[in-house]
């Protein structure tokens, strides 16, 4: 039995809609397992920009910091917000990440076998499918963009004699590297015990050094097999043959690129949940940032479509990682595999002789299950 203080920003679109149900399976799961979950709502996105002038205040922030884990929506994807705007509620996240310094993303991917039928690929391709990519996310090609620039790390438009011409910039540190790698290795040891580093270093002298420092790690994991692969192959090896897979890690542009892909072998974004870790330790273990990998949806916002399994699934994740309750978290996704072998869908998923329930009838299922 525990007490925990869980930090909640729904945010836009479709994010309220699935951390709602997230957090009635985190209810259910307090009430069968005797916990107590104290919730922190605050405000982050759009709803934020408006009332607080910032995609997430720096009050927020603090209450993200003094919690034992964070649940988040989604944020973004309101037409007024587009472009031009001055402050993006994407912003948010960037902040979250980098202010926290989560710079472990990782997105399980394991197809459900009730669910091969869903996905394009084929069925005997899929099954026993069941892979973990371990993103880097606070560095690399996406992180030249901050405010103030960061020095050596330029991202911007140059106007030249010959036109504009543009500049991003792929910097990593050893320190970088290794501590993305090491939290690969360690998560081998938990699963298949094999780890595929991802690059490009047949071009890139960011790979070069990606490579050098993963060989030097990888010597301290003999009980884990270790592989390069190289970013282009690994993008097509991913749909010829997943099961060979177990561990993936990579850069963070690859990374984001990678999870798309791979999530399609799930049979649909709303399947899939996410954990970004970093350094910080709270009186429960390690603080982490957890939600769906899809966005706001706003072309579904508002209509009961959503599909609130990945928020699920990133509470899951969530009781594992930051509160160390394995055998909640193992429940939860044993509620969720029972609810979809009995044929329940939401609209994402819908296929014949299927039941399709709204996001909210969904949750009300899976916690049910829960309950018993
Ligand atoms: P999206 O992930 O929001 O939606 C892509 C497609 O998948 C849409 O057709 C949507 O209806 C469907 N979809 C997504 N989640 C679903 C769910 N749970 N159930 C059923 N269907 C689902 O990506 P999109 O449309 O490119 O971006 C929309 C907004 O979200 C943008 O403003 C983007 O910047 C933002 N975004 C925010 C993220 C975050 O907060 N972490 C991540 C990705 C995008
Ligand atoms: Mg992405």
């Amino acid at each position: 039995m525990g007490n925990y203080t869980i930090a909640v920003l729904p945010g836009d679109g479709i994010g309220p809609e699935v951390t709602d149900e997230a957090i009635r399976i985190l209810d259910a799961v307090a009430s069968r397992f005797g916990h107590s979950f104290t919730y922190q709502k605050r405000l982050v996105g759009v709803a934020a920009i408006e009332a607080e002038g910032d995609a997430i205040s720096d009050a927020s922030l603090e209450v993200c910091q003094r919690s034992d884990a964070i649940l988040f929506g989604a944020v973004g994807g309101l037409p007024s917000y587009d472009g031009s705007h001055k402050v993006k509620p994407e912003q948010a996240l960037f902040k979250l990440r980098k202010g926290l310094q989560f710079f472990a993303n990782l997105r399980p991917v394991k197809p459900l076998n009730s669910l091969l039928s869903a996905s394009p690929i084929k069925a005997e391709v899929l099954r026993g499918a069941d892979l973990v990519v371990v993103r880097e996310l606070t560095g690399g090609l996406y992180y030249g963009h901050l405010e103030p620039p960061v020095p050596g790390k330029p991202s911007e438009i140059r106007q030249t004699e010959q036109g504009k011409s543009a500049i991003d910039t792929l910097l990593y540190s050893e320190a970088e590297i290794e501590r993305i790698l090491r939290v690969a290795f360690e998560a081998a040891r938990d699963r298949k015990k094999k780890v595929t580093s991802v690059d490009k270093a047949n071009v890139l002298s960011s790979s070069v050094l990606w490579r050098q420092v993963a060989n030097r790690v990888a010597a301290d994991y003999p009980d884990v097999t270790f592989e390069h692969m190289l970013v282009d192959a690994c993008a097509m090896h991913l749909i010829r043959k997943p099961t060979n897979f177990d561990v993936i890690v990579t850069e963070n542009l690859f990374g984001d690129i990678l999870t798309d892909e791979a999530s399609m072998l799930a049979g649909s974004m709303g399947m899939l949940p996410s954990a970004s870790l970093g350094t910080h330790e709270t009186a429960h273990g390690r603080l982490g940032l957890y939600e769906p990998i899809h966005g706001s949806a706003p072309d579904i916002a508002g209509q009961g479509k959503a599909n609130p399994i990945a928020a699920i699934l990133s509470a899951a994740m969530l009781l594992q990682y930051s509160l160390g309750l394995k055998s909640e978290a193992a429940a939860i996704e044993a509620a969720v595999e029972q609810v979809i072998q009995a044929g329940y869908r939401t609209e994402d998923l819908r296929e014949e002789e299927t039941k399709v329930l709204k996001t909210q009838e969904m949750g009300q299922k899976i916690a049910a299950v829960l309950a018993q």
